[in-house]
């Protein structure tokens, strides 16, 4: 699969023990957000400690060519002039989202309620991705779209020039979907529901409130319905995006797979709908620890300290969790391959759908290092061999998935043999700081 880059071959080495802290990057999803919904405000959003990937980085294209100022002042401080609720200007030129499928869908969502025509494109990944999930719900918006077969990129979108409001029930567990809707909601006038079965990631809710929209949300027996009304004056705000729980994820599984570790990775979002995997991870027997625990902006934070784990044990992780450590299922796997017995990790079909199909690119990986994988359409299952007992030696396919190559380059820090992956290009997207994060560490990553 090409990608939009050269290929950047890496290998993982059995390393000594990791130690030191962790300063992981903004979170992926609320840099994505503080962009959009600074473009959609009137005035001036300020955001520090944006992640600076090249998916956010993508967006923030995006909100200039829809006619937002996005400013960089460096060190990860940044402002948005924004253009208010329904202010987008049609951009001359094609967007690119990238990789990013959070940015299209989202982006996609916030105009599909203005009177704009819109073309977005993408890398061979995300061109790849599924968006009637988002065109079917714009459609009941008033919005029109042409895409390739298969509800794929490149497509075009035509803004509702007359919105109606909508309800909504999202019907896979999509964090993405739920923001499109409620974003094309802002412009539509009167009330629009978006109906979730399961709570997905509640980012662009708490976000929406915070920049003054009239949002509620109610647990019913339907699920979590989500009411806003639409056309208000979104008012900008100051955000400090916390560390993203999903790149704590790697220095945290690192550690506990390897040997004599113990890292801090300070300041991370323990928001209930993101963090999932350090439960399970708790569950299978690992150390590690919520030290400092307290409140920042709302939301529940805490340092956390990752230990070598030697006594892993397989577990059946709990279905209901799956939403909250969705991007996570890839670096637990590689865990799982360290543990005694099986890992069991059911309800998970929405890992076909992302940057990669993230069972296929996981097991066909796994089985290369001598790890056994059995599979099913939403189920997979790792069978671990505990510690010391992971071959290694293999190259891995990363599919121009970021987490994919993370995942491999933890892998190696503990198998017998190194571990290779084709392309670790695509880690630039969410953590472009993770070669020298790791090599702090102590970790042994090579470009090969
Ligand atoms: C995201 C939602 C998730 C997740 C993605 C970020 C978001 O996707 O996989 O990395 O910021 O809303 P889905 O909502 O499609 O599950």
């Amino acid at each position: 699969m090409s990608g939009h880059g050269t290929p950047i071959p890496m290998t993982s080495s059995p390393c000594g023990p990791l130690s030191g802290e962790a300063h992981v990057p903004g979170d992926k999803s609320i840099s994505h957000r503080s962009l959009i919904l600074g473009a959609m405000a009137v005035g001036e959003t300020k955001i520090s400690g944006l992640l600076e990937g090249e998916d956010v980085l993508d967006t923030g294209k995006a909100m200039a060519a829809f006619g937002a100022e996005v400013i960089n002042h460096g060190g990860g401080n940044w402002s948005v002039h924004g253009v208010g609720v329904g202010g987008f200007a049609e951009p001359d030129t094609v967007i690119d989202c990238g990789n990013s499928g959070t940015g299209v869908r989202l982006i996609m969502g916030a105009m599909a309620t203005c009177d704009i025509t819109v073309t977005f494109t993408g890398d061979a990944s995300l061109n790849g991705r599924p968006m009637a999930r988002v065109t079917d719900p714009i459609a009941l918006f008033g919005a029109t779209s042409v895409g390739r077969s298969g509800g794929r990129l490149p497509m075009t979108i035509v803004g509702a020039a007359n919105p109606v409001p909508v309800r909504y029930e999202v019907p896979m567990p999509s964090a993405q979907v739920k923001s499109a809707v409620l974003l094309a909601g802002l412009n539509a006038p009167g009330q629009t529901v978006v109906i979730e079965k399961e709570a997905t990631r509640d980012h662009t809710e708490r976000m929406l409130a915070g920049f003054g929209a009239e949002i509620s949300v109610q647990e019913t027996n339907e699920g979590r319905v989500i009411t806003l009304t639409g056309q208000p004056e979104l008012k900008p705000q100051t955000i400090v995006v916390p560390r993203d729980p999903s790149s704590a994820a790697f220095p945290v599984c690192a550690a506990i797979i390897t040997p004599g570790s113990d890292v801090l990775v300070p300041n991370i979002g323990l928001n209930p709908t993101r963090a999932g995997l350090f439960y399970a991870l708790q569950s299978m027997g690992a150390d590690l620890t919520f030290e400092h625990e307290r409140e920042e902006g709302g939301e529940p934070v805490a340092d956390l300290r990752a230990r070598f784990s030697p006594n892993l044990k397989g577990a059946e992780i709990d279905p209901l969790r799956a939403a909250s450590m969705i991007d996570e299922y890839p670096v637990l796997s590689v865990v799982a391959a360290f543990a005694e017995g099986d890992t069991v990790m059911k309800g998970v079909k929405e890992l076909r759908v992302k940057e990669s199909d993230r069972i296929d690119a996981m097991a066909k990986g796994l089985r290369a290092n001598g790890v056994e994988v059995e599979e099913g359409d939403d189920w997979w299952i790792v069978k671990g061999r505990g510690h010391g007992n992971v071959p290694g030696g293999a190259t891995c396919e990363s599919f121009l998935d970021h987490r994919i190559a993370m995942s491999f380059m933890v892998m190696g820090m503990a198998t017998q043999q190194p571990v290779h992956v084709d392309d670790g290009s695509p880690i630039a997207t969410s953590f472009p700081i993770f070669e020298p994060l790791m090599a702090g560490l102590g970790a042994a990553i090579t470009r090969s």
